[in-house]
């Protein structure tokens, strides 16, 4: 590990994380790591920019939505991101690992700030790490892919009063489960444009498989919380049975069904070191 660096656990044959680990609630979560130093790559104005746009943006109003201006400010800034932003590289050894992952590693996350109005987060994927299909309950979320090539499925609920979903079939066979729509069913590789999710569109929900070591910031405006009724939900889908509308329509579908949250939902939750956010 190296000091003042985000360094993801490395995980070799499933060994335990080298890494401190442990959640710290509150703001601008401080020290992890240890053992041989490297240069810092900390470059502070990216991360900087973006917590002071999120500050304009994020006005705490329960439903609000940036507005499309905004929207693309702050992806303009998260575009330029880059890994040296919040500390890592490309070089650590999380991102090369000498032996491959067996089965689905856990995921590891850190929070870089958080506040009532948003929160920037950062989640590390081993290979074969799944986070699984889960929802951002009146959240607009934007994620920036910053290292690796990750698997995104996404999908929005359809309204329960189109025809679709209001179909005799469809009814019969939906009980307990709700359609949706499928957004997006392809593999990101970093560097590539970030990714924004709406309350009602954009794929709120979705499901990360990484393909290789992924590093996935993430702006969450609100974040989760029980108090305010953001709680996330877990979801596994059936495919929805093609008819001649779906197909007609060149759209794809999806059952939903709530789970509880699967095994591979746990985190490893460490401590953030990288460029701090100043207030
Ligand atoms: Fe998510």
């Amino acid at each position: 590990m190296t000091t003042g660096l985000v360094e993801p656990p490395e995980r070799d044959g499933g060994a335990v994380p080298s890494i401190r680990v442990g959640a710290k609630k509150g703001r601008n979560v401080a020290a992890m790591g240890t053992a041989k130093k490297k240069p810092r790559l900390h470059n502070a104005v990216g991360l900087q920019r973006l917590f002071m746009l999120c500050r304009q943006v994020f006005d705490g109003v329960p439903g609000s939505v940036p507005s499309s201006r905004d929207v693309q400010r702050l992806c303009d800034i998260l575009d330029g991101m880059t890994p040296e932003d919040v500390g890592l590289s490309s070089n650590l050894q999380f991102f090369q690992p000498k032996t491959k992952v067996e089965g689905n590693p856990r995921v590891t996350f850190t929070t870089i700030y958080n506040c009532d109005n948003f929160s920037l987060c950062l989640f590390f994927l081993p290979a074969n790490a799944v986070i699984p299909l889960h929802n951002h309950p009146g959240m607009t979320v934007f994620s920036k892919l910053l290292l690796g090539s990750l698997h995104i499925k996404a999908y929005d609920w359809l309204d329960r009063d189109s025809e679709l979903s209001s179909r005799a079939d469809a009814v019969k066979e939906g009980i307990g489960r709700r359609l949706a729509r499928l957004k997006a069913d392809k593999i990101f590789t970093a560097p590539c444009s970030t990714s924004v999710l709406y309350p009602t569109f954009g794929g709120n929900i979705h499901e990360f498989k990484a393909i290789t070591p992924c590093a996935v910031l993430d702006v969450l405006g609100p974040p989760y919380t029980m108090d305010d009724g953001r709680d996330c939900s877990y979801y596994r889908d059936i495919p929805f049975n093609p008819s001649s509308k779906a197909e007609e329509d060149g759209e794809l579908y999806g059952w939903l069904e709530e789970i509880e949250m699967p095994k591979d939902g746990e985190m490893d939750v460490i401590q953030y070191l990288g460029p701090q956010v100043v207030e």
